[in-house]
């Protein structure tokens, strides 16, 4: 595989970062995971605008212009042989001095890569599991907003999920209220109203989530910003999930309970998969 790395191509035995990286040492960084269909990258200003509210918040700067970038993260798709893939962009404040003040980490590392789509393929459109983790998000936590490379809460209920067979966990935040999943947006369908929980509850703003509340609004759905607990969880009309990385997922059980199943999450998958496509193959 061809990695970018700091503005070059190099193979991946060769793409090398420093031991003293502050994203190694601290998770001092951001990434952003992106769909690259038809070699051309989905919803990229999206991506881009939630990277550079990152390095705003996190006091670094981007150390090249969104097109550079986008140019980049195609010719890696085309480098590697993959027109549809995922890109992973990963972005660290670089190495400075030891402790963990940043300053005099003034150079940012920068490295692409690109993977093959696994299971977000259109023909097969994927029905998960899931399980209700027992580590909980901190309610209106500001970090919760970035995708920083801060993800141990994640990774612990994702291993939770992982333990018992399950696809992906739904975390619960401090408040009682199930926000999202380890890596995606939570969604459930209440009388034709498409539901999901206010960004301010501690969760990742996806781009994804901003897709279907796009769709959602062209299929004539309401769409609400709302709370909801684990138990009324398992009584909504259909629950689905949004990343990027395999877009829209409906949801079949929850803690090994069986969950109703609405054709919206199906529609809302259709037009997902229209839209991906004819954005990316004008
Ligand atoms: C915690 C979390 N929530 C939601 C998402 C979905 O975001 P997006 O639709 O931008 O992929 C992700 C993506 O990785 C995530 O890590």
């Amino acid at each position: 595989m061809i990695v970018l790395l700091n503005g070059k191509f190099v193979p991946e035995e060769q793409a090398v970062v420093s031991v003293f990286d502050r994203g190694f040492l601290y998770g001092d960084g951001l990434f952003e995971t992106v769909r690259i269909s038809n070699g051309r990258l989905f919803r990229w200003p999206q991506h881009l605008a939630r990277l550079q509210r990152g390095a705003d918040f996190l006091k670094f700067r981007l150390p090249h212009p969104g097109d550079q970038l986008a140019n980049w993260a195609q010719e890696l798709a085309r480098a590697n042989g993959l027109s549809d893939c995922l890109l992973r962009l990963n972005l660290s404040r670089g190495t400075g001095p030891r402790g963990y003040s940043p300053r005099g980490a003034d150079n940012p590392t920068l490295v692409m890569t690109t993977h093959p789509l696994g299971e977000a393929h259109p023909q097969t459109p994927p029905i998960w599991s899931v399980v209700t983790s027992s580590v909980r998000l901190p309610a209106e936590d500001p970090l919760a907003h970035f995708k920083t490379s801060n993800k141990l809460a994640q990774i612990l209920a994702r291993s939770e999920a992982d333990a018992l067979g399950a696809d992906e966990a739904l975390l619960i935040n401090t408040d009682g209220h199930v926000v999202e999943g380890s890596s995606s947006n939570l969604f459930w369908i209440q009388e034709r109203r498409i539901c999901t929980p206010r960004i301010e509850a501690g969760i990742l703003p996806g781009v994804t989530r901003e897709v279907i509340f796009e769709l959602a609004t062209n299929l004539g759905c309401e769409i609400v910003e709302a709370e909801i607990t684990p138990q009324q969880l398992t009584e909504a009309e259909g629950i689905f999930l949004s990343v990027t990385s395999a877009g829209i997922i409906e949801c079949d059980r929850s803690d090994g309970v069986a969950l109703r199943r609405s054709p919206l999450s199906h529609a809302l998958q259709t037009a997902y998969q229209e839209l991906l496509a004819a954005e990316t193959h004008r």
